[in-house]
């Protein structure tokens, strides 16, 4: 059997008995947005330093546990904290959780993030509902033998972002009235943030955000035929775009001033993708 399949099965074999339901959508909570899951009634939670062989976040602000709960009357497993490449993890690694929680019988998944905005037309506290994605210098999680029951050897990517629920998140956006820009999503592998040099290179590849998560993650889960849905939080612009050095401080303030209305756009979104998906 295939390592990488065969550490999932044994994943999902050590929390099976644990899970309180199946869940619908599962949403992945980028950094400084993990505290969403606080909100709502804890159903049941998996601690990932108590799942055999998960990778496990070293990322101050990214805590690391699955939780279950229900968003909108939808049965929610969010990932309060992800694990990323530049951790140093090999990418079948970092990819694991989200084929976890397709194994647990997720059909939607709602990835979030804090990215930088290399398109003039964002500003910092900016929400960004990702159209499309680059990935740049990061490998693939499908090189490698093809896990036939998860996907096809070559998997189409020309809708990496659901159409339907992007429109439920544009929906979401006008009847809250929070105002909601678009773009491309491009994941560098960080850890350091670009050069002024960089970003101008992210920019001609066609990116309006930059970031060191999400695109991995997506193809992922195209592969194994989830419908996704991606939303970032821009906590700040892009390297050479303004003044002030960037921080990892920076970034955590600004989600946090912005996370009202990203919880706000996230629940109003699932509540209305389970409506149109179903
Ligand atoms: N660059 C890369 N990743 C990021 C940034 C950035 O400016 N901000 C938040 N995540």
């Amino acid at each position: 059997m295939d390592p990488v399949y065969k550490k999932v099965e044994r994943c999902y074999q050590s929390i099976q008995g644990n899970l309180p339901f199946v869940p619908y959508l599962a949403l992945v909570l980028g950094s400084g947005l993990g505290d969403l899951a606080d909100g709502y009634p804890c159903e049941g939670a998996i601690e990932y330093q108590d799942i055999e062989g998960f990778p496990v976040s070293t990322v101050p602000g990214h805590k690391g546990r699955f939780i279950f709960t229900h968003v909108e009357d939808v049965p929610v497993v969010m990932m309060q904290g992800r694990v990323h490449y530049y951790e140093g993890y090999p990418m079948a690694d970092v990819v694991l959780p989200v084929r976890l929680m397709r194994r647990m019988g997720a059909e939607v998944l709602f990835l979030t993030n804090a990215a930088g905005g290399a398109s003039y037309s964002l500003a910092a506290g900016d929400l960004m509902l990702i159209k499309d994605q680059i990935s740049c210098f990061v490998p693939s999680p499908l090189i490698g033998p093809n896990v036939e029951e998860w996907g096809a050897r070559f998997p189409d990517m020309s809708h990496i972002y659901d159409p339907e629920l992007m429109d439920a998140v544009r929906e979401s956006a006008a009847e809250l009235q929070i105002g909601l820009k678009e773009g491309v999503y491009l994941q560098l592998t960080g850890p350091a943030y670009e050069s002024p040099a960089e970003i101008r290179m992210c920019r001609g590849l066609g990116a309006d955000a930059v970031g060191m998560s999400t695109a991995c993650e997506a193809v992922a889960a195209r592969h194994m035929g989830y419908r996704i849905c991606g939303l970032s939080c821009i906590s700040n612009l892009a390297s050479g775009m303004t003044d002030t050095p960037l921080s990892h401080k920076e970034v955590q303030e600004t989600a946090d001033r912005v996370a009202p209305l990203f919880k706000q756009l996230v629940a109003r979104s699932i509540g209305k993708i389970k409506l149109k998906v179903n």
